[in-house]
């Protein structure tokens, strides 16, 4: 991907966004839209994921159809509000491996603070896919992207649904060659790092915790 920045702008994706936004949107239905519009976000960020073909033969005859090249995949989900955007992907990319970074946010200063990392054998030979739905502050993101690097992964992509301008820079100068995806690119945060207008507190609102 040669962006640093994609905003999907799809009918599907902004209807489904709007629904998400709404306060008045059950916990299981932000759940299902979250995984809804993840698959259809997937779908763009694995727009130019490399094809081979094969032989095989349909009923009619025996064709060179098109496969995926075998460029093995690493989802990395960042605790705990990513969790709700990796069924979606698995669905659509089942032999994915999966990892797991935890950070959460220190809510004085904001900066994140790791308490788990576990990541697939062969990060540098794998396209890596981090997601988490809120790109805010960017300092969770460019610090999971830190880890992820350290432990070899260089071909990364950032999945998100709602992006900040403050996080879209951060993110920006700091990991230049991590194309983002996102649903929205949303006006400004707030004091307490929040997305304006957002839609609130991911994790909360997918895990009903609030
Ligand atoms: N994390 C969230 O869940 N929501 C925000 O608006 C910002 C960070």
């Amino acid at each position: 991907m040669s962006d640093h920045l994609t905003v999907v702008d799809h009918p599907l994706v902004q209807h489904k966004l709007t629904l998400m936004r709404d306060k008045g949107t059950s916990t299981a239905g932000f759940r299902r839209l979250l995984r809804e519009i993840t698959q259809l976000l997937a779908y763009e960020i694995t727009r130019e994921m490399p094809l081979t073909t094969t032989t095989i033969d349909t009923p009619m005859e025996e064709m060179e159809a098109p496969i995926l090249a075998g460029k093995k995949l690493a989802l990395v989900s960042i605790l705990r509000a990513g969790n709700g955007m990796l069924d979606g992907v698995l669905e659509l990319i089942p032999s994915a491996r999966v990892g797991f970074v935890g950070l959460y946010r220190d809510e004085e200063t904001l900066q994140p603070v790791q308490y788990y990392f576990k990541a697939p054998e062969g990060l540098k030979d794998r396209l890596v896919i981090a997601v988490d739905p809120m790109l805010a502050t960017g300092n969770s993101s460019a610090a999971a992207i830190d880890l992820l690097k350290e432990a070899g992964a260089n071909d990364i992509r950032f999945l998100c649904l709602l992006a900040s301008p403050e996080g879209v820079e951060r993110m920006k100068e700091l990991h230049p060659d991590v194309p983002i995806v996102t649903a929205s690119l949303d006006r400004q945060l707030n004091e307490k790092g929040y997305i304006l207008p957002g839609l609130g507190d991911a994790g909360d609102r997918m895990f009903g915790t609030k």
